[in-house]
């Protein structure tokens, strides 16, 4: 026997876009119904980046998510480059008045499934959706089973795919798991986590003859740092000894404060940006809908975008029935997507080296490096970027 759940919005993934989506729509007297494939430990205990725009802490903060952000994150006020044997410092207070957050991805998840919880509506983890029915109708549905093998589906009057990079939603949306616009890049992120203090007061972004490595922080104890390699390297096969070698290469100046290496990673690079983003009643959001690589640290912060003018259309249609801002919702949504896709693609191509580049490319970069550090326009470019566009939409509170 099916078990069959009836709720308003049906929510594929608890991952930061359909927590937060759940909790703006139940602030609005809005039901719905979260689904994970995964186990609540699982999704809270991965270790996982975290730079959190001042937009979107301020989102969680004042929907009443937590505080916990401004309490126990990290306040960044600027970021270090570092190119030609030179670093310089950007000051994000200085330029445009704004900060960044350090705070993983995984506090955020524990902060939303807290208050999911606390509001008396835990979402369902080990449910693996397995498609979604019925997107042109007014009663989409998502199938699936249980961790037990029981048979599910839960009937609703809207579906979100907030399901990730593997979405199953966008099948029904744009017609397969991989219909969209893509750029694939030749280098990759060699990434560890060390069990060491932080070796600088703000991240380290870095270009040299070798390539990109950046250094970045998960808490007073835990370190996470990168260095450009090729895509198909086997994490397994660099020795501890080379990682060293390769991260102090690129950040002269600075004596990394090394420890047990006890992760290490290598994490592919694309953009990509499905071709739809709505079919009928069925809607796709965060990295459902878009794949930004992870220069700029842009993932979460563009997901809650959409989580905003998704919650504004839904809000909208189950208080007048009206479909409209629902219809705008991609058009809304793909603004920001757009420029956070530049942004991205502009900081990883300026700062990693690609294999073939010739003596040409590589000056010419330095040229492009030497005008950020020079042109105030260009600091404030950044800085306005980085810390955060506010979201243009007002009615979550
Ligand atoms: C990270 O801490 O993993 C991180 C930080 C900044 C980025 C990308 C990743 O731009």
């Amino acid at each position: 026997m099916t078990n069959t759940i009836r709720t308003q919005v049906g929510i594929l993934g608890a991952g930061p876009a359909g927590l937060l989506l759940a909790h703006l729509l139940g602030k609005a007297g809005i039901d719905s119904v979260v689904i994970d494939a995964r186990s609540r430990e699982d999704i809270e205990g991965t270790v996982k980046a975290g730079i959190v725009e001042s937009p979107a802490a301020e989102v969680l903060a004042e929907s009443g998510v937590s505080d916990r952000i401004y309490r126990e994150g990290m306040k960044h006020d600027g970021v270090e480059f570092h190119f030609d044997g030179q670093a310089h410092r950007f000051d994000f207070q200085e330029l445009v008045g704004k900060s960044v957050y350090l705070y993983p991805q995984h506090e955020v998840l524990k902060d939303l499934i807290a208050a999911r919880i606390r509001d008396g509506v835990t979402p369902l983890f080990e449910h693996t959706a397995t498609s979604v029915e019925d997107a042109e109708s007014d009663k989409p549905r998502i199938v699936g089973t249980t961790a037990a093998g029981e048979p599910f589906e839960i009937v609703a009057d809207v579906v979100v795919g907030a399901d990730g990079s593997g979405s199953i939603a966008r099948i029904p949306v744009v017609g397969s798991q991989q219909g969209g616009y893509y750029r694939e890049y030749p280098f990759a992120w060699y990434g560890v986590l060390v069990e060491a203090p932080p070796s600088a007061p703000e991240l380290i972004y870095s270009r040299s003859d070798e390539g990109f490595v950046l250094i970045s922080t998960r808490d007073q104890h835990i370190q996470r740092m990168y260095f450009q390699c090729d895509p198909l390297t086997d994490p397994t096969t660099v020795s501890d000894a080379e990682i060293w070698d390769k991260l102090q290469a690129g950040v002269e100046g600075t004596t990394l404060k090394q420890g047990p290496i006890f992760r290490k990673d290598v994490l592919r690079f694309r953009s990509f940006v499905a071709h739809e983003l709505r079919k009928g009643r069925v809607f796709l959001m965060g990295d459902a809908a878009h794949t930004v690589p992870p220069t700029g640290a842009k993932g979460m912060n563009l997901a809650f975008s959409d989580v905003l003018w998704l919650n504004q259309a839904l809000r909208s249609f189950f208080a007048t029935g009206s479909e409209e801002l629902m219809v705008a919702y991609p058009e809304n949504a793909l603004k920001r997507i757009w420029k956070a896709q530049h942004f991205s693609y502009w900081m990883t191509t300026m700062l990693h080296i690609t294999p073939d580049a010739t003596d040409f490319d590589k000056l010419r970069g330095l040229g492009e490096l030497a005008l950020l550090t020079e042109s105030l326009h260009a600091q404030r470019y950044l800085a306005e970027s980085y810390t955060g566009w506010d979201y243009g939409v007002d009615d979550w509170r």
